[in-house]
């Protein structure tokens, strides 16, 4: 159940049995001040407002007409009239034993599965992965994870930059260093006819070595440019060197996306070469739309919103002079096929923040152009960039860009010095195990737990503490929780088994005769955190904001640590221990759950 949306429901119609006008919202939030209550109903104020009512006074009203004898244990009018709700600690406790019941833990699907399509990672495949493809990468991965866990039907769009001019000079460049293999090894005596299936450049250097040779060599620069022309053109001989270039660098993208344990695979490429044959329809469309201009031979359309600081109207260049297709166009035409044939509900641009202009503008003409119908939602969720801790772009030390597989190299030798110091005990191919899980996790959630729109300061030390919001404090408040199972080591389970709390832990007949007491203040605000969990996966789905997951996670790690501290658990007599054991076993498979939706892994033991 979302419990806050529940909330707002019934008092929404209590509100409006209370005389408010007509669709008036309770605005309920959880509790500013948790001395106050559990929640409050922000509502009656603004309702008050617009009746000229006392707001207090339609507070009182609001009180009398609720219907939540079932849920609130107390409505209280505070300050200028809000009402604090004060929950039920039976309703809190039947809250958590049904979700120990449910695999989703109370997480309701929806009402209307959406089809929903999300734009992420996108790299630009002429080079390798580097950090600039990281954020969206990984926070496009937890959305998609959290809409699929609650039921929407998710369309992943890898929107690769596989089309362009640069792949001239790429596939001039990849003949050249095939043949001058073939001949080397033909020197040394081998004799070979091709190198195709052998030859894998380091893409990188690949790329700097033909910019390179483009930027001295006028005559490679002239295949270079006749390249892309047959490129365009359809070449099978080029297009052949083209595709092989291509699948070389996605084969690298997705052996970065396992490491990182991102969800995307081979099928969610459709890269911008995907639309190469719906571009001149896309014209086509603009201009039977009378939206066309041309403007120094460039086709163009203006919007009237689309405005310089000087107030004349700016242009969106959808066809150059030279016939060339621009970035925009095909993403006009990405966005026709995505609410055309793959009818989606809602598509999401998971896109860095200095893009937004270009896909307002986008949006704003696929509108016109009737591309995408009203009803369905284009959203923009924009990324700020990754700085070093000095506060500059994130490079290496020598300058350049950080390459990914580097940096994940780096975040698991780190993370292995970090088990190794705390567990050295531990067999070394379990420490190797554990700092996968806990470096890969430390630069996700790093990255997931900060509110997305804002720059983000990237550091190894905040993001390797095990205090604070991190990756290795939710993973080791995890294992915690997994050592006490071992230790309880309960009669039904040899203590051999694997506690990874992945299920059910405790038998289910012994946890329904103990029930769930809430008797210490420790344990309920344990058990209202828990409560909470539905609506924190609801708010990361419609919002596409990954760091509410993660502060909520971090505050029931807390509330758990509270209750950890305060009530005994293998302790106390029967059925208390049981009752604190299924808090533990739920706060477990919780943090497990919404890890699991972050892409990051729990372990049992750190
Ligand atoms: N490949 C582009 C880049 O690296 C990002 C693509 C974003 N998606 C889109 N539909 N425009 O800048």
């Amino acid at each position: 159940m979302n419990l806050r949306s529940e909330l707002e429901r019934r008092f929404s119609e209590a509100l409006a049995r209370a005389g408010a006008p007509e669709g008036s919202p309770a605005l309920v939030a959880p509790a500013a001040r948790s001395e106050f209550g559990d929640y409050q109903v922000n509502g009656a104020m603004p309702a008050a407002k617009r009746t000229g009512e006392k707001p207090r006074e339609l507070a009182e009203k609001l009180i009398a007409e609720a219907r939540v004898d079932d849920l609130a244990a107390s409505l209280e009018v505070a300050g200028p009239g809000f009402v604090n709700i004060r929950l039920r600690d039976d309703f809190l406790a039947g809250r958590a034993a049904e979700a120990l019941d449910d695999d989703r833990l109370g997480v309701e699907p929806p009402e209307r599965p959406l089809t929903v399509v999300v734009d992420y990672s996108h790299p630009n495949v002429a080079k390798e992965m580097h950090v600039g493809h990281l954020r969206s990468t990984i926070i496009g991965d937890a959305i998609c994870r959290t809409l699929a866990f609650l039921g929407h039907n998710v369309i992943r769009q890898n929107h690769i930059g596989d089309w362009g001019t640069q792949f001239g000079m790429l596939t001039a460049f990849l003949e050249r260093e095939e043949k001058s293999a073939v001949d080397e090894l033909n020197a040394m005596g081998q004799h070979v006819a091709n190198v195709q299936s052998t030859y894998l450049p380091d893409l990188e250097s690949f790329y700097r070595r033909a910019k390179a040779l483009f930027d001295t060599d006028p005559e490679f620069a002239k295949t270079a440019r006749d390249y892309v022309v047959k490129l365009q053109a359809g070449d099978e001989k080029v297009r052949e060197m083209w595709r092989r270039f291509r699948e070389l660098s996605l084969h690298h993208c997705q052996k970065v996306y396992d490491r990182l344990n991102v969800t995307l695979t081979p099928d969610d490429v459709r890269g911008e070469s995907a639309y190469n044959d719906d571009l001149p329809k896309v014209i086509e469309a603009l201009d039977a739309k009378g939206l066309l201009r041309e403007s120094e031979g460039a086709k163009c359309v203006f919007l009237d919103e689309f405005t310089n600081s000087d107030g004349e109207v700016l242009p969106v260049i959808v066809q150059k002079a030279d016939g060339g297709y621009l970035y925009a166009t095909t993403d006009l035409a990405a966005i026709r096929y995505r609410a055309g044939e793959l009818h989606a509900d809602r598509i999401l641009y998971v896109v860095d923040a200095r893009q937004s202009l270009h896909l307002r503008q986008v949006f704003a003409v696929a509108r016109a152009a009737g591309f995408a119908p009203p009803e369905v939602s284009l959203e923009h969720h924009p990324f700020g960039m990754m700085l070093d801790e000095g506060g500059t772009v994130f490079k290496t030390r020598e300058g350049g860009t950080v390459r990914l597989m580097d940096l994940l190299d780096e975040a698991e030798r780190r993370a292995f010095k970090l088990v190794s110091d705390k567990s050295p005990d531990l067999p070394e191919a379990q420490r190797r195990d554990i700092a996968r899980a806990v470096g890969i996790g430390a630069v996700k959630y790093a990255d997931l737990s900060q509110n997305r729109t804002s720059d983000y300061v990237f550091s190894w030390d905040k993001m390797l503490s095990l205090e604070g919001n991190t990756a290795p404090y939710m993973q080791y408040a995890y294992a915690r929780i997994c050592s006490i199972f071992r230790k309880g080591a309960e009669a039904e389970h040899p203590p051999s088994t694997s506690r990874d709390l992945s299920s059910e832990a405790l038998p289910k007949a012994k946890r329904k005769r103990a029930g769930i007491s809430l008797s210490h203040s420790a344990e309920r605000t344990l058990a209202l955190k828990l409560a909470q969990f539905p609506e924190t996966v609801d708010a990361v789905a419609r919002e596409c904001l990954p760091n509410l997951l993660c502060n909520y996670l971090y505050d029931l790690a807390g509330a758990f640590m509270g209750f950890y501290e305060n009530c005994p658990v293998l302790k106390s007599d029967e059925p208390l221990r049981t009752s604190r054991l299924s808090l533990c076993e739920l706060t477990a498979r919780t943090i497990r759950q919404g890890l699991g939706l972050l892409g990051i892994e729990t372990i049992e033991r750190m």
